[in-house]
This record gives structure tokens, C-alpha cells and sequence, in this order.
């Protein structure tokens, strides 16, 4: 799979996380038809495989598969050795991948799988009520969200951040979400630190994710104002978000921009979601594919340039 790329003269290069699915393999695909060598990634092989398979069906030949997941550093560090090999630089690299770090309540699960239309004629608030009072948040789960949602992203771009210096203008578009918006945590002082850009630093953001887990152990979140319901999930891409405009500040050459897709029916919504993966997708590659000089260190919800907090 890994030998099939014979493009044109040097083509822009992307990597996509979580490229198997969902929103992630609508990237793919959409990039691949603008042109773009993708490499899609995924953490299972055969689904990775399977992935690619149905994007060379499409007729987009530009399109390999490398395994890639998030949260192992061998893994991170494996594809880094064959972009460094193969490309010697890369020019897009779009952190999809994540998990909701939720658990349905039991029995659930299989009706959701079955009923595409478990949402049908429900309003937005009336898909997110139904989800809080259908889900579980297990400590385990919470400290999955945020080593896959804030961690995997940082290492991933961190590996990866040489090769997108080797581009004439290399991007980085991490998939956020409304839910890191900083209005959401009311903890003021969290809040505020989070969007104090001229002083938070890395080593910070991980003392304050520390603090949210020890919290969150102690069933203290509603008490010291972390969000509630998908809390680990909230607050990790609050961290991606504050760490995407520390990249963007201290590599100014780059382009780092976070984009919420919309709300899309994908597995991390339970097939809830009021738009298309191939619409969401549409508003990641949009940020993707920005003409040069673009912006940076910007949060896009949807289409549309808007706040952090
Ligand atoms: N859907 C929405 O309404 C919505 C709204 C706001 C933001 N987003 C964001 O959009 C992005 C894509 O989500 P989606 O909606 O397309 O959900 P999805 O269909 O559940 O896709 C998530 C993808 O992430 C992958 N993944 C999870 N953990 C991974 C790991 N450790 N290493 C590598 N890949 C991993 C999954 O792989 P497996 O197949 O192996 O599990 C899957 O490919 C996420 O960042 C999400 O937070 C989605």
C-alpha cells in the first residue's frame, strides 16, 4: 500500500489522523481530489487499508496508508521516519483523530448501531439532552479522552513539526469543537490562564489537565467549574485550542488553525448530527487549502472565523 504515490511533480504532501472513518476519510478524500498526496492514517490497519481501498475505487490513486495511532510513541515515531524517507517534507498535517470518552449506558449501544434514526425530529438540544442522560463518563474513559484528543495531537505535531518546516508554508488544522470553547468552563481563573497566550506556557497546560483529572477523581468538577457532561472531552480541546495559538505564535511561518467541522453524524456522535461527515469535512479542508498568507492561530466554527472563548 505504502508504494502506490506516482504524482506529478511535487505535490503537496498531507498526513490525516483518524483517516479511516467519519470526517477524517472525507478529508481524505476531498484533499486527494484537490490534488493533494494524503497520506490517510489510521490506528487499525485493516481499516486503514479498507480506507484506502475505497478512495483508489473513487479513482484517487494519490492516496497511501500508514498506521498511525495517536497515543503510541513508537507508532508516532514510525511514521515520522517514513514521511522523513519518502517525502522529506510535509505540508499539511490535520489532527482529526479523537475520542468522545464516553460510554453509553448498557444496552443502548445496539440500538444506536441499528437505528440510524434514533435522532430522527429531534432539535440540536434535544440530540444533546438525549446524549447527557444516555452517557457515562468513567474516570478511565476521561483520561483517555484527553491523552487521544489533547496529547495525541501534541506529540503527533511535534514529531511531524520539522517536516512541516521543510514546506514553503507548512499547516497544521487541528478538529475542534464548540465544546472547547472557554465559555464552557467557569472557572474563571482557568478560564482565563487558558486564554492568556502571552503567558500560558506548555508545562502550564499540563499542570491545569493534571489538576482537571485529579478533580475529576475526586468528583470534584462541578465544585471547581470544569465543564460538565463529556467533561475530559471539553476540556482537552480547550488545551488543543491554547496550544495550536502557543504554536502559532512561536512558529509564525507556519499556518496552525482549529476548526470545529460542525455537529456531523459520525460515530463520536452516535450518528446524531445535523450534517453530512462530507459537509464537516468540507469546513476542515476549506482551512486546509487556504490560499498562502492565510490566517493563523484563528478558530473556525464551520465556515466562519470566530472566537475561542
Ligand atoms: N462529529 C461531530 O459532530 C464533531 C463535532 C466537533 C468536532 N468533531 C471532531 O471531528 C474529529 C473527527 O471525529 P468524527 O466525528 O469523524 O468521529 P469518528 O467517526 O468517531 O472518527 C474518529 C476517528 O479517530 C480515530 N481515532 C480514535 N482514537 C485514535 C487513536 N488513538 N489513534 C488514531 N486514531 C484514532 C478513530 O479510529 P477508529 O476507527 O480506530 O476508532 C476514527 O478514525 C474529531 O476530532 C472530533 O472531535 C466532530
Amino acid at each position: 500500500m505504502e508504494g502506490a504515490i506516482s504524482s506529478g511533480p511535487n505535490p503537496r504532501i498531507a498526513v490525516v489522523t483518524g483517516g479511516n472513518k467519519g470526517i477524517g476519510f472525507e478529508v481524505c478524500r476531498q484533499l486527494a481530489s484537490h490534488g493533494v498526496a494524503v497520506v490517510l492514517t489510521a490506528r487499525d490497519e485493516p481499516r486503514g487499508a479498507e480506507a484506502v481501498e475505497k478512495l483508489r475505487a473513487l479513482g484517487l490513486a494519490q492516496v497511501i496508508f500508514h498506521q498511525l495511532d495517536v497515543t503510541d510513541t513508537s507508532s508516532i515515531a514510525t511514521l515520522f521516519v517514513f514521511l522523513k524517507t519518502r517525502f522529506g517534507k510535509l505540508d499539511i498535517l490535520v489532527n482529526n483523530a479523537a475520542i468522545g470518552g464516553l460510554l453509553v449506558h448498557a444496552g443502548l449501544n445496539k440500538l444506536i448501531c441499528r437505528c440510524a434514526q434514533q435522532f430522527a425530529g429531534m432539535d440540536f438540544d434535544q440530540m444533546l439532552e438525549w446524549m447527557v442522560k444516555n452517557v457515562r463518563e468513567p474516570v478511565d474513559s476521561a483520561k483517555k479522552g484527553v491523552q487521544t484528543n489533547y496529547y495525541g495531537t501534541k506529540h503527533v505535531t511535534e514529531a511531524v513539526l520539522p517536516l512541516l518546516q521543510s514546506s514553503s508554508e507548512g499547516r497544521i488544522v487541528n478538529v475542534s469543537s464548540l465544546f472547547g470553547l472557554l465559555r464552557l468552563i467557569s472557572n474563571e481563573e482557568v478560564r482565563q490562564e487558558l486564554n492568556d497566550i502571552d503567558n500560558l506556557t506548555e508545562e502550564r497546560l499540563d499542570e491545569l489537565l493534571d489538576r482537571f483529572l485529579r478533580d475529576f477523581e475526586a468528583d470534584a468538577l462541578e465544585a471547581r467549574g470544569w465543564p460538565m457532561g463529556c467533561s475530559a472531552y471539553k476540556v482537552a480541546k480547550a488545551a488543543m485550542n491554547a496550544y495550536s495559538r502557543l504554536l502559532s505564535r512561536r512558529h509564525p511561518a507556519l499556518r496552525v488553525n482549529c476548526v470545529h467541522p460542525g455537529y456531523v453524524k459520525t460515530g463520536i456522535t452516535m450518528n446524531s448530527g445535523v450534517l453530512t461527515p462530507e459537509e464537516g469535512a468540507r469546513n476542515v479542508v476549506k482551512v486546509a487549502l487556504a490560499p498562502e498568507g492565510g490566517p493563523t492561530g484563528k478558530f473556525f466554527a464551520e465556515d466562519e472565523e470566530a472566537s475561542f472563548v
